[in-house]
C-alpha cells in the first residue's frame, strides 16, 4: 500500500515512520510518499528516515515531493498534517491575542479562529485533489484546528476524511497507569469536540473505576490532571476534561502564565525548530537521525505540563510521560490503518460526523467520541448525552467554527468578525474585530483570505 504524509519534512514525520517499520500485519504500507513544499525540511526528514530503516528488512521505501498531485496519485491512505504559515504563523496566531489580553494557544481561543482561516482554503484544495487522484483513500487528518478542519474537508469527501488527536487516548492511557491497569482492558467514556472533550467514565472489564481516582489524593497528585485543574475541581466536576479544558476552566492564570512566561510555546519551537533544520543540513548522512533524537528530546513538553511549571514551579515533564517512540498520533494512526486495510475492528476516540449520536448538534458537525473502525469505515458507537454545561460550550465553539469555514470560504469578515466576538474566551465584541484587523496585519496568509473580499 501506499501512504502519503502531507507536511511530510514535519518534526513527527519519523514516529510515523518507526511505527510502519514495527508493523508485522499485512497488508502494509510499503511505500511512503513525503509531500512538503519546503524542499530543504523535506530532505533533512528523509535523512533520518534513511538512518532509521538502516539494516531493517522490508523498511518501506521512502519517495519525496515537493508537489501535491504526484504524493496523492494512487495513495492508500494520506495523512495531512501541515501547519500554513509555519511556526511563525504560529508565534502571531500566540502573540496577536496575548497583546491583547487574551488567549493566546494554537488551537484554542482566537489563535485557533486565525490558524483555521488561513489553513481552511489550502486543505480544501487538498480534498479536491485528493478525490480527483485517489479517490478511494482514507484522509486522516491531523492539520489542526483538527475538528474544524476534519469538518471542512469531509464538505468534499465525505467519511472518508477523519481526524486525529492524541489527547483523549493519551488521557487514557495516563490514567490507566496511574491505576496500575492494562491499558488495553479499558475503554473511555468520552465525549465533546477536539480540544473540548470530557472523560466521564473509564470502564476497566466494565467497571467505571474514575470514582476510585477522584477520591485519592495520591493517585491524583500522580496524574498531570490533578496538578494542573486541582483534585478539588476534578471533584466537584466528577470526571476528568481534556487538557485543554484548562483554557476555558482557568482562564485568567493561563492568560497570566502565558504573558509572565520568557517566551510562547511557538517562539521556543520556532528556534529550536530552525535551529536543528540548519543543522541537519550542515551534517553529514549519519548525524541525522541522533540530531533529531536529541531534538525531540529537549522539546520539553505539552501545553500541560508547561501550565503546570507554571503552577508549581516543578521542572517540565516530557510530552505526557509516553515513550517517544510510541508518540500519540503515530500510534493512534496506525491503529486505523491496521483497522481499515485488515478490516481488525477496533475502538478509539476520533473526529468523525455526528450523525445521530450528540443530539444537541446538526448530524454534519464533526464530533471527538469514541467509534468502532473496520472495512466499512468508522462507526459512531451510541454514548450518554453530554450534560447542559458541555452541550452548551460544544453548540457555542461549533457555531464559532461554522463561521470561521464560512468566512475562509467566502472571505467575509463579518463572519470572521462574528467569529472572534463570539468565541466564549473573548469576552467583548470591540476585542473580536481588533483580532481580526490584528491578525489580517500579522499573518499574510490570514491577509490572503480577505483579498477577495469584494466579490464576497
Ligand atoms: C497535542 C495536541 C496537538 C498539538 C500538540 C502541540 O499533541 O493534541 O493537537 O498539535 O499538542 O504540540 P507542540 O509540541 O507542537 O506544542
Ligand atoms: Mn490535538
Amino acid at each position: 500500500m501506499k501512504l502519503a504524509i502531507l507536511g511530510g519534512g514535519g518534526f513527527r514525520v519519523p514516529y510515523v515512520y518507526q511505527a510502519l517499520l514495527r508493523d508485522p500485519g499485512s497488508p502494509r504500507i510499503e511505500e511512503v510518499w513525503l509531500q512538503d513544499s519546503d524542499a530543504g525540511r523535506l530532505a533533512g526528514m528523509a535523512e533520518v528516515l534513511a538512518a532509521l530503516a538502516a539494516g531493517a528488512e522490508d523498511a518501506p521505501r521512502v519517495f519525496t515531493s515537493t508537489g501535491l498531485d504526484e504524493a496523492l496519485e494512487g495513495a492508500d491512505f494520506v495523512f495531512a498534517a501541515v501547519r500554513v504559515g509555519g511556526l511563525r504563523g504560529r508565534v502571531c496566531d500566540e502573540r496577536v491575542a496575548l497583546d491583547l489580553n487574551v488567549l493566546g494557544q494554537e488551537t484554542t481561543g482566537p489563535g485557533g479562529i486565525a490558524y483555521g482561516l488561513r489553513t481552511i482554503p489550502v486543505m480544501l484544495d487538498i480534498a479536491h485533489r485528493v478525490k480527483a487522484l485517489a479517490p478511494d483513500a482514507y484522509v486522516i487528518n491531523f492539520t489542526n484546528p483538527a475538528g474544524m478542519i476534519t469538518e471542512a474537508m469531509q464538505g468534499v469527501l465525505g467519511d472518508r476524511v477523519l481526524g486525529i488527536c492524541d489527547t483523549p487516548s493519551g488521557l487514557g492511557m495516563r490514567v490507566a497507569a496511574a491505576l496500575g491497569l492494562d491499558p488495553d482492558r479499558i475503554r473511555l467514556d468520552y465525549v465533546g469536540l477536539n480540544h473540548l472533550g470530557w472523560m466521564r467514565r473509564i470502564l476497566h472489564d466494565g467497571v467505571d473505576v474514575l470514582p476510585r481516582l477522584l477520591a485519592d489524593d495520591d493517585l491524583l497528585g500522580t496524574l498531570e490532571e490533578g496538578v494542573v485543574f486541582g483534585r478539588e475541581w476534578l471533584r466537584d466536576l466528577g470526571l476528568i476534561p481534556n487538557e485543554y479544558l484548562y483554557y476555558y476552566y482557568f482562564n485568567r492564570e493561563a492568560v497570566r502564565a502565558t504573558l509572565d512566561a520568557p517566551q510562547t510555546r511557538g517562539e521556543f519551537l520556532l528556534k529550536q525548530q530552525e535551529a536543528f533544520y540548519e543543522r541537519i543540513a550542515a551534517a553529514s548522512a549519519g548525524a541525522a537521525m541522533e540530531l533529531w533524537r536529541e531534538t525531540v528530546a529537549s522539546r520539553s513538553a505539552s501545553y500541560m505540563a508547561e501550565m503546570k511549571g507554571a503552577r508549581t514551579g516543578e521542572a517540565l515533564d516530557d510530552h505526557s510521560g509516553v515513550d517517544p517512540a510510541e508518540e500519540g498520533y503515530a500510534r493512534v494512526a496506525l491503529n486505523v490503518m491496521a483497522a481499515i486495510s485488515r478490516d481488525e475492528p477496533a475502538t478509539m476516540i476520533l473526529n468523525v460526523r455526528n450523525g445521530a449520536t450528540v443530539t444537541a448538534l446538526p448530524p454534519d458537525a464533526v464530533v471527538e467520541v469514541p467509534v468502532t473502525v473496520d472495512a466499512g469505515g468508522v462507526h459512531p458507537l451510541p454514548l450518554d448525552q453530554p450534560d447542559l454545561h458541555q452541550a452548551g460550550l460544544m453548540q457555542q465553539v461549533k457555531a464559532v467554527e461554522r463561521l470561521t469555514v464560512g468566512a475562509a470560504v467566502t472571505g467575509s469578515r463579518t463572519e470572521a468578525a462574528k467569529a472572534f466576538a463570539l468565541h466564549p474566551l473573548v469576552d467583548s465584541a470591540r476585542i473580536g474585530r481588533l483580532l481580526l484587523d490584528g491578525y489580517i496585519d500579522r499573518i499574510p496568509e490570514v491577509a490572503a483570505v480577505f483579498s477577495r473580499e469584494e466579490s464576497s
